[in-house]
Order: C-alpha cells, then sequence, then structure tokens
C-alpha cells in the first residue's frame, strides 16, 4: 500500500476511486455503529468512514484509533449523503469509504488540543512539533517558505549573487552584544557568532561581485522582546557604484513581491520622510502612518504664557506638544487620569488632557491659560466636539518619545488604527552620530562605516552632531523592517570618523583592520540593507510576535526550551577549550 494523494487534495472530481491516505487523526466520532475519522496531513482533512457493512474486520480494528494516532488507509471516494455535507471543507463534499486500515504509530494524549488556542506559550514551545501540526503555524511556515523563493527569484532577476558568509567569524559592529564560539585549537581565542554579514559584504564590493544578497542567519546577544530573536534571519544585500534611491528601488521591489504572495498591491514608490520629521509629528524613528492623530508643536502658542509649568519648561528650551485624539473625549476622567500615569510611566512629568464637548473645552488646566491660548489650541488642532487634545511639555527628546508612545496606545484603545491597511516607507536624513554621556563620546547611530551626507562633511569638524547620515530605514505599520546605508568608501573620511568615534588607529585595526586594509586597494562606492525577513513575515501574516513565523524560536531568556538549549557542558569538554567557570551554583 503506497499512498495516492494527499488527504486534503481529494476533490468530488475523485468519486468512485480508490485511494491509499496517510495521515494522522483529527478527530473520531462513533455515529450508528458507525466510525469516522477525520484523518489529517499537510494539505487538510478528509473524512474516513469505518463501517461494518463495507468491512467487519476494519469497522471492528478502528475502534483502538485514538486522536493523533498515524494510520493509513485503503478505501473508495464516495459521494456524502445528501445534507451531511460539510461546507466549512474543502473536501466536505465526499468522504472515504474504508476497506482496510493500518495503524502505522499510536501516539500518546496530547498536552493540548491542536485547535486550542489558548495554549501558554510555554506548553507550545516545548511540544514545538505539535504546535507546528497546526494548520495555520503550517501556513505560516509555508508562506514564509513562499515568500523566500520569490525573494530568490526576484534577487536572481536583477543579477544579484547568493554567497555564503562564514558564521565563525569575528565580531561585527552592529552594536549588540557577541555570542561567543572558543576555539579548541587556539586556546584563549574566540569568534564571535556574525550580528550580521556587514563586513563581508562590503568586501565582496571590493572584491568586484557589484550585486550580492543572501538570506541569512544574525546573531545577537540582547534584550528579547515580540520582535527580536538572539538568531533572526535578515534579507542582506549590498550593491558597488549606486546611490541610496538604487537601493530603495530594490527593496521596494522586494517588499511589493513578498505582499503579492497575499494580493497585496504596495505602491511602487513607498513614501519618504525625514527623521527629523519623524521624531516631530511621529515622536519615533519608525512611524506608524497608517492613521493621522500628528504630534504638534504648540510652544510658540505660550511664549508669554502665565502658566509656570509651561514657562519653566520653555525657559529650559523644552517643547510644548501635543496631539488630538478624535473620538477621546468619550475617556472618563479615570481613563484620562490612566493615561497621564501612563505617560509618567513613559517618562513624562506630567500630561494635560483637554476635551472637546458641546460645552466648549474642558480640562483642569484652562484656568491657567488665556483666551488667547486656548484660542490658539483650538486652531491649532481644528478640534472638534468629541476630541480630547493631549499636550506635554519637557525637553525635546522626552516629549517626542512619550507622546509618540502615548500615540500609538490611545490610538489602540480608540480603534483608530485600520486593520489590512499596509503603511509602508522610508525615513531617511538619520544623525550619523550620537553624544554618549557616559561615555564621554560619540557613537556611531547606525554603524561606524555609514557615510556622511557629502554636504555635511565640513561639519564633521565644527558640529559633528549635525551631520546627516547616507542612511535609510524602511518602516512598516510602524514597524523598522529593514535599515542600512551607503558607505563609507575612503580611507580619509573613514579616519576622520573613527577620530570622532574615539576608535584609536590601533583599535580599528585590531577590530576591521581587514575591511581598512581592503578599502586601500580599490574600493567601490557601495552601499546596501538588510531586511528583517521575521518581522515581515510576521507582519504578513498578522502574528503578535515573530515568534509565530519561526519554526524554533526561543523564549524571552533565549532559551529553546523544546531542546533544553543552553545547557552545561562536560567538564572534559571544557578541559579540551581550557575553559573554567566561575559561575556559583546559585548562578547556575
Ligand atoms: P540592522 O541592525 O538595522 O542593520 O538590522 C536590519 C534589520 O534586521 C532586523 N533585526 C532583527 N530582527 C529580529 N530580531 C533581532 N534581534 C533583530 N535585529 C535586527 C530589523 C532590522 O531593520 N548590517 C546592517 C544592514 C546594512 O547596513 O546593510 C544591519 O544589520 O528588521
Amino acid at each position: 500500500m503506497r499512498r495516492t494523494c494527499y488527504c486534503g487534495e481529494l476533490s468530488a472530481s475523485m468519486i468512485g476511486e480508490e485511494v491509499v491516505l496517510e495521515g494522522w487523526v483529527n478527530r473520531r466520532r462513533d455515529h450508528g455503529g458507525v466510525t469516522f475519522v477525520d484523518l489529517r496531513d499537510r494539505e487538510g482533512l478528509v473524512q474516513v468512514v469505518f463501517s461494518p457493512e463495507v468491512s467487519p474486520q476494519v469497522h471492528e480494528k478502528a475502534r483502538e484509533i485514538k486522536n493523533e494516532y498515524v494510520l493509513r488507509i485503503k478505501g473508495k471516494v464516495n459521494r456524502r449523503p445528501p445534507g451531511t455535507e460539510n461546507p466549512k471543507l474543502k473536501t466536505g463534499e465526499i468522504e472515504v469509504l474504508a476497506t482496510e486500515l493500518e495503524v502505522l504509530n499510536p501516539a500518546k494524549t496530547l498536552p493540548f488540543r491542536l485547535d486550542d488556542r489558548e495554549v501558554s506559550e510555554e506548553v507550545r514551545l516545548t511540544y514545538r512539533y505539535l504546535d507546528l501540526r497546526r494548520p495555520w503555524m503550517q501556513n505560516n511556515m509555508r508562506l514564509r517558505h513562499k515568500a523566500a523563493m520569490a525573494i530568490r527569484q526576484y534577487m536572481d532577476s536583477l543579477g544579484f549573487i547568493d554567497v555564503e558568509t562564514p558564521f565563525l567569524t569575528k565580531s561585527t559592529p552592529e552594536g549588540a552584544r557577541d555570542y561567543l564560539v572558543p576555539s579548541r585549537v587556539n586556546p584563549g581565542k574566540f569568534y564571535a557568532l556574525p550580528q550580521s554579514p556587514q563586513l563581508f559584504k562590503q568586501i565582496l564590493m571590493v572584491a568586484g561581485f557589484d550585486r550580492y544578497y543572501q538570506i541569512v542567519k544574525c546573531f545577537r546577544d540582547e534584550d528579547l522582546r515580540a520582535d527580536r530573536q538572539p538568531e533572526f534571519t535578515q534579507i542582506d544585500l549590498e550593491m558597488s557604484f549606486v546611490e541610496r534611491e538604487d537601493v530603495m528601488e530594490v527593496v521596494e521591489g522586494i517588499v511589493r513581491t513578498v505582499f503579492k504572495l497575499i494580493d497585496v498591491d504596495l505602491p511602487e514608490k513607498f513614501p519618504v520622510m525625514s527623521y527629523q520629521e519623524a521624531m516631530l509629528k511621529y515622536g519615533i524613528d519608525r512611524p506608524d502612518t497608517r492613521f493621522e492623530m500628528l504630534i504638534q508643536d504648540v510652544s510658540q502658542l505660550f511664549e508669554a504664557t502665565e502658566f509656570t509649568a509651561f514657562k519653566e519648561t520653555l525657559k529650559k528650551s523644552g517643547v510644548i506638544r501635543g496631539f488630538k485624539a478624535p473620538g477621546g473625549a468619550r475617556f472618563s476622567r479615570k481613563e484620562l487620569d490612566n493615561w497621564g500615569k501612563r505617560a509618567r510611566e513613559f517618562g513624562a512629568k506630567g500630561l494635560i488632557s483637554i476635551k472637546v464637548t458641546d460645552q466648549g473645552l474642558q480640562s483642569n488646566l484652562l484656568k491657567y491659560l488665556s483666551s488667547g491660548e486656548i484660542e490658539g489650541l483650538k486652531e491649532a488642532f481644528q478640534v472638534q466636539e468629541g476630541d480630547v487634545v493631549f499636550l506635554a511639555a519637557d525637553k525635546e527628546e522626552s516629549v517626542a518619545d512619550v507622546l509618540g508612545r502615548l500615540r500609538l496606545e490611545v490610538a489602540e484603545a480608540l480603534g483608530l488604527i485600520p486593520e489590512d491597511t499596509y503603511a509602508p516607507l522610508w525615513v531617511v536624513d538619520f544623525p550619523l552620530l550620537d553624544w554618549d554621556e557616559d561615555e564621554k563620546r560619540y557613537v556611531a547611530v547606525h554603524h561606524p562605516f555609514t557615510s556622511p551626507m557629502d554636504e555635511d562633511l565640513p561639519l564633521l569638524d565644527t558640529d559633528p552632531l549635525k551631520v546627516r547620515a547616507k542612511a535609510y530605514d524602511v518602516v512598516l505599520n510602524g514597524q523598522e523592517i529593514g535599515g542600512g546605508s551607503i558607505r563609507i568608501h575612503r580611507r580619509d573620511v573613514q579616519k576622520k570618523i573613527f577620530d570622532l568615534l574615539r576608535i584609536s588607529e590601533e583599535e580599528a585595526k585590531i577590530k576591521f583592520g581587514f575591511l581598512l586594509e581592503a578599502l586601500e586597494y580599490g574600493a567601490p562606492p557601495h552601499g546596501g540593507i538588510a531586511l528583517g525577513f521575521d518581522r515581515v513575515m510576521s507582519i504578513l501574516t498578522k502574528a503578535e510576535s515573530i515568534r509565530e513565523v519561526i519554526a524554533f524560536p526561543k523564549t524571552q531568556k533565549a532559551q529553546c526550551l523544546m531542546t533544553g538549549a543552553p545547557s552545561p557542558v562536560d567538564e572534559g569538554q571544557l578541559k579540551e577549550l581550557k575553559i573554567k567557570l566561575t559561575v556559583t551554583p546559585e548562578e547556575k
């Protein structure tokens, strides 16, 4: 008996045919002396009927069947009796009358029901092989496969060459902690797992490949969140002799190709927004542009204010900003207080809310404001009955951050974020450098090989924080799905940046000497980007976390609950590596 087709592929056109099916028992029911089994494989379900009229022996044998047993059956495809069709099932018009049955393997009672969506993630990850049996998890993995295939085809059509880069390598400059691998044959020395193929792809440009891409694992030891895994996958690419627009065009094509898989047509060109505008209007460098509720700076309105909090803020060069939430006037006193609490959790000094009702504006702030200021607010936010306006006053970074986060949560609470809408955009003109107050030095916002804007080069000497980078992020529905830049290909500019970052010539040599040397042997101008494949897939599948689109993800504590990794190793292995542990029993 060999399988003739998948359960889920049977159809009415096969009525009368004899088939052999193999699969799992999704459910078994007994009805009027007949046993019904929904047999499941990766393509779907079909109803198999064990009837004493067809074969008394097979019907008797079917009594031992339980859920998730693995069966092989032979039978005849039959039209279901009228009135027993199941329109919800692809194979709902038919059933298979079993003439033979083989139990290929029994199964213990499962720790959870496969149709139960409420199972804890801990249990799901421990029994991932069962979790992955669920149709929606299979769909996620299959869509991921389809996306990878489509991307490969698209990249190939544009002349990109897939080149593998090493995993056992040196530290790469993405700014997270490295995962280290000890070298047995070089005692005391370690490889770092790559945080990205960044340096290698630049080397490939120096080597003349012109267009490189790879769908590749990256490793970062960082704090984990819903959109972060310690090992994740990038769609990584690099191109020679290009400007940022060339890279952007390729990426737009990739994202469009992938979204076509779910019948979503994204625009040919994605809107472009400057980092400065994003921070001002959305309070974040990855704006969710599916809805408005833009943040506005209203500092100017209060230049001559008598309201102490605002006056003090402006005196200290702070800002007063706010946004209007349509429909927010329905928030109760208590709810508004809770938004205030939330804002303070985000680091705000306070949050002012002004309701717009049929009796005009309502807020305990109003008594401190002049009528001119109140009119100004009405005008600035174009208020309408039913709105609520939230205002915050503090240092610029803090206000942007607080309002940016609040904007998202308030919109969510008011149901203002449209579903099935996809809003991609580019954020450009990032600052090249940031100031690290603790270390009292500049740090690279992207990474130290990112090129400054040509017109900003003179500012490197006079006002480094004003220098903009040739960097770009691609954002979708408020998630950063990719980031990249045009690189520095000239040794003199690279030296200047290292000087600003206080990376000494010696340190640079130790860390990435091979790249610096390569830049001196005729490096072409080049640039690239990496997309977070897991993040793209989580948006495509509407998953709440990227763990839903990764077959074997890790927990918040970077553990694999199924295999038990990470785990202790033998004394012998450590000895070979010449490693002595200093963990105390409690730390273990
Ligand atoms: P970057 O560090 O911005 O750039 O990473 C690119 C994209 O990878 C995704 N990503 C992650 N996804 C899941 N878990 C993580 N821990 C994680 N970290 C990042 C994000 C991000 O936008 N070498 C540069 C690219 C370049 O300059 O060409 C780089 O790695 O979606």
